[in-house]
């Protein structure tokens, strides 16, 4: 057997493959694709380390099933997502990430999360019966409100209604800061952070998340001066853990995982759902057997009945298929020397499983670029196939509450309301080889009336 140290990759220099990767990200990553196949190197960060993109299901299997001294995430792999603190879950790695994980994990799973399922009910319907009859909606701005409106209260509880207001706002224009691909790219080099004043984009960024700060510190504080064991918002619980050690989280180690989870979380449950409501309503035939589906349970959409839906399922699986939120897993540093297959990786090379590449393998989904939520009831595919939610010591805490979320507003909007797609404003569907998927914020909606179940 031949040893590689790297996979093959494009030739050109590091600049000119940041420049594309930045400019053109994923239509380069397509390209380069096509040219070297499912496994490929690129040199796209600020100091070329070699990147390795992978969407050979049987190399991710590998990765996700590495040890963690050899291969793990975190800030050294470059996962520092803007502004989140040192003490942030996806910033962290070894130890200290496994620490965390324990403390922050557990909220998100068992019985607990079922008594949200009502929660996000109840949001949904106070949401649509605020939707104009027979107007034009920008089904994104809704659905935003919606899902900021469940987690604040996942996490936080019930707050005061100016403070929940406030919150939101301030976390609508955090996530959607409204700037150019210019700035964008401006942003990306640490150095061109600079603070020029409250309207300069960075600057208008920090003020923003000050904000936000104060008001994080504020509810820990609260915790702290009147303990409520009755609590069971998941700020409440994660401060009623403690590490193998004996001690709780400090007060910053709190304020960095309760970012990370108010604003890794909702962007893209808010990003599938809409996408979700695109693909039904420009398929008829879906819609029309998913509404027979969802009539046969009449009114009756608790938590168990609606997870227990298969096409709904499929309806779900396949929207994050086709085109997954993030197109990638968290990179991964390789820490001491990797073999995988006939590949040895040496430490720094950093390895990204493709979401995007391997969900869209003919030999694994016939017609990949075709909405066909069938395959889900033909076949189950292995997590290494399949793999939305990423894998391994990385795969996303907030699973079971996304899944939650996504097919509880999908099942009580569309068994309610009577909704079609405004064609003079939306998105066309994406042409055959576009990576690229219908942008969120151009999925209008008309709302012709309730629905009356029969
Ligand atoms: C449809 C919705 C979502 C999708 C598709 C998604 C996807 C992902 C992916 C791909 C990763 C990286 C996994 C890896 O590299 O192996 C991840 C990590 C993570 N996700 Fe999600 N996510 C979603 C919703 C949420 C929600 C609702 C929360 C929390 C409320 C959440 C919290 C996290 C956290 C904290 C991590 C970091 C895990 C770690 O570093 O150990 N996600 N997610």
């Amino acid at each position: 057997m031949s040893t590689h140290n790297l996979p093959k990759g494009p030739q050109a220099h590091p600049w000119l493959q940041q420049f594309q990767w930045l400019t053109r990200g994923e239509e380069y990553l397509k390209e380069c694709h096509q040219l070297y196949g499912d496994i490929f190197t690129l040199r796209v960060s600020s100091d070329s380390t070699p990147h390795v993109f992978i969407s050979n299901p049987q190399i991710i299997r590998e990765v996700f099933a590495a040890n963690t001294k050899q291969l793990d995430s975190g800030k050294e792999a470059g996962n520092h997502p803007f502004l989140l603190g040192e003490h942030s879950l996806v910033v962290q790695s070894g130890e200290r990430h496994i620490e965390h994980r324990k403390l922050l994990a557990p909220p998100f799973h068992g019985e607990r999360i079922q008594s949200w399922g009502e929660i996000i009910r109840q949001i949904t319907v106070q949401e649509a019966n605020t939707w104009p009859i027979g107007k034009s909606l920008s089904l994104h701005q809704s659905l935003e409100m919606m899902s900021l409106e469940v987690s604040l209260r996942v996490l936080l509880g019930k707050l005061a209604s100016e403070q929940n207001q406030k919150l939101k706002e301030l976390l609508t224009t955090f996530l959607n800061p409204n700037i150019s691909i210019l700035q964008i790219i401006f942003l990306h080099f640490l150095f061109l952070r600079w603070d020029l004043g409250p309207w300069s984009t960075w600057g208008k960024i920090l003020r923003r998340k000050q904000q936000i700060d104060e008001i994080i510190y504020a509810q820990i504080a609260q915790r702290r001066q009147q303990p409520d064991p009755s609590r069971t918002d998941v700020l409440s619980l994660i401060m009623a853990s403690r590490y193998d050690n004996g001690e709780s989280m400090t007060d910053v180690e709190l304020h960095d995982e309760l970012l990370t989870l108010m604003t890794q979380g909702p962007e893209i449950t808010v990003t599938t759902l809409a996408r979700a409501f695109y693909w039904i309503l420009r398929h008829p035939p879906v819609l029309e057997k998913l509404l027979q589906e969802l009539d046969s349970v009449g009114e009756n959409l608790d938590v168990k009945t609606v997870s227990q839906l298969p096409y709904l399922d499929a309806i779900y699986k396949e929207t994050l298929r086709i085109y997954p939120p993030p197109q990638f897993a968290f990179p991964r540093q390789v820490k001491s020397t990797l073999q995988i297959q006939d590949y040895q990786f040496e430490p720094g090379t950093i390895l990204s499983p493709c979401i995007h590449l391997t969900h869209h393998r003919e030999d694994l989904y016939p017609q990949p670029e075709q909405f066909k939520p069938e395959r889900f009831l033909e076949r189950e595919f292995a997590p290494y196939e399949y793999l939305p939610f990423g894998g391994g010591n990385r795969r996303c805490i907030g699973v079971a509450f996304a899944q939650l979320e996504i097919k509880m507003v999908l099942a009580t909007v569309l068994s309610g309301w009577d909704l079609v797609l405004d064609d003079s404003k939306s998105v066309k569907a994406p042409s055959k080889n576009s990576f690229a998927p219908p942008p969120i914020n151009g999925i209008h909606v008309v709302i012709k009336g309730r629905r009356n179940l029969s």
